[in-house]
């Protein structure tokens, strides 16, 4: 007989015990059952006691997580996204928007990869939330990290912490500081399209709306301000400012905390009836860097998004003053920009024995096993077609 004791958490303890001798029911007397009772007891205190310290699903991440198992993943995913953003400097910011969006529902766990599936569990990928919809870039950019790393250590490296180092690279590549990345993370094995609805700010947010979509995830107004910040690089669709530019409110008028002459350049870039898919550049001196201009801007009333704008032109706002600092300060953006990264990326992860990681971003394993067994068969088939055709 063997007792098996699992273990999902200090407190999710299971005992299964299953009987391998074919007619050892009937063999094993009353007192050696209590005997194993006993012994299944005494194996349950010490997992109850010391589970917490090897087995436990709340293992905190750490900067050093894979030195043993892939200790090149950090240069294998610089490669990639570097690569990449030589034919394709946007991609970086692409990019660091992928984490936010993947940490915002459900934490920092990939499910923002999750395509749609029917079998064998329904998933409705949130990349069709509104939020995502046209609007999310480098889905194929993580695959083509993911395969990279996994042809160096295969079943290795979560999909989320590909997410999350790929965005702190995206930072150095930009301009941006560069941290040690706490790794560790597993991927979950569902997706949410409606929290992803909820829980992902809109441009059109007022300060207040914004806040506390950050304080639903736990981070606070500095972080709110320091990480909006990533809106120092990267662009955004016309559809998001022509209220802005055209009819703020329903005044019929423009948004009067935007600079009149920015306001004629975005009309220019933006005209009233034009396509919502054009683009805009969310910094007008320096598009594709990380640095403080973005605080700069919104002194000046030319923050591009009125969820941007609010952060400075809220009256007796908390945010004016972290908007000054940083904007007089590159280092304190810098070291407040790290630091809501890290904490950004700590969002509801998944460590341990929890969650898997990911054969295949966009799928969980058992779909992968799925889509590997339909090959499998897809192949056989034909192959029975050649011989059938001799
Ligand atoms: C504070 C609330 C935020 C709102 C309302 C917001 C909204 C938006 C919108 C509407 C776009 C343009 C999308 C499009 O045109 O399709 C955008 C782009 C972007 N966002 Fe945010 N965002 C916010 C916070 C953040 C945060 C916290 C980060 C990262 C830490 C981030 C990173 C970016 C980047 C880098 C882009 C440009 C992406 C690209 O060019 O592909 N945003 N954001």
């Amino acid at each position: 007989m063997i007792a098996m004791i699992t273990c999902l958490s200090i407190n999710k303890c299971s005992i299964a015990s299953t009987t391998t001798h074919k007619h050892s029911s009937n063999i094993i007397t009353n007192k050696k059952m209590s005997n194993i009772r006993v012994t299944v007891a005494a194996l349950w205190c010490v997992v109850v006691v010391f589970g917490g310290l090897t087995l436990s699903s709340d293992a905190q991440l750490d900067t050093s997580f894979y030195k043993k198992t892939c200790p090149k993943v950090h240069s294998i995913v610089r490669e990639v996204v570097r690569n990449v953003s030589k034919k394709d400097p946007r991609m970086l910011a692409s990019l660091i928007r992928l984490h936010f969006h993947d940490c915002f529902v459900l934490g920092c766990d990939a499910s923002i990869l999750l395509n749609n599936t029917d079998t064998p569990t329904k998933i409705e990928s949130e990349q069709q939330a509104a939020p995502n919809n046209n609007s999310i870039r480098g889905l194929d950019v993580v695959n083509q990290i993911k395969t990279a790393v996994e042809n160096a250590c295969p079943g290795i490296v979560s999909c989320a912490d590909i997410l999350t180092l790929a965005s702190e690279i995206s930072s150095v590549l930009g301009g941006g500081p560069d941290w040690k990345v706490p790794l560790g993370r597993r991927d979950g094995v569902t997706a949410n399209r409606t929290l992803a609805n909820l829980n992902l700010p809109s441009p059109f947010s007022g300060l207040d709306t914004l806040k506390s979509r950050f304080l639903a995830q736990g981070l606070n107004t500095t972080d709110l301000v320091a990480l909006s910040g990533a809106h120092t690089f990267g662009r955004a669709r016309c559809t998001f400012i022509t209220n802005r530019l055209y009819n703020f409110s329903n005044s019929g008028k423009p948004d009067p905390t935007l600079d009149t002459t920015y306001l004629q350049q975005l009309r220019g870039e933006c005209p009233n009836g034009g396509n919502g898919n054009n683009l805009v550049n969310f910094d007008l001196t320096t598009p594709d860097t990380i640095d403080n201009h973005y605080y700069s801007n919104l002194q000046v009333k030319k923050g591009l998004l009125q969820s941007d704008q609010e952060l400075f032109s809220t009256t007796g706002a908390d945010t004016i003053n972290l908007v000054n600092t940083f904007a007089k300060n590159q280092d304190a953006f810098f070291a407040s920009f790290k630091a809501s990264m890290i904490k950004m990326g700590n969002i509801g992860v998944i460590t341990g024995k929890n969650g898997e990681i990911r054969k295949q971003c966009n799928f969980i394993n058992k779909k992968s096993a799925e889509l590997d067994l339909a090959s499998v068969v897809s192949k056989e088939s034909s192959q029975e077609g050649l011989v059938s055709s001799f």
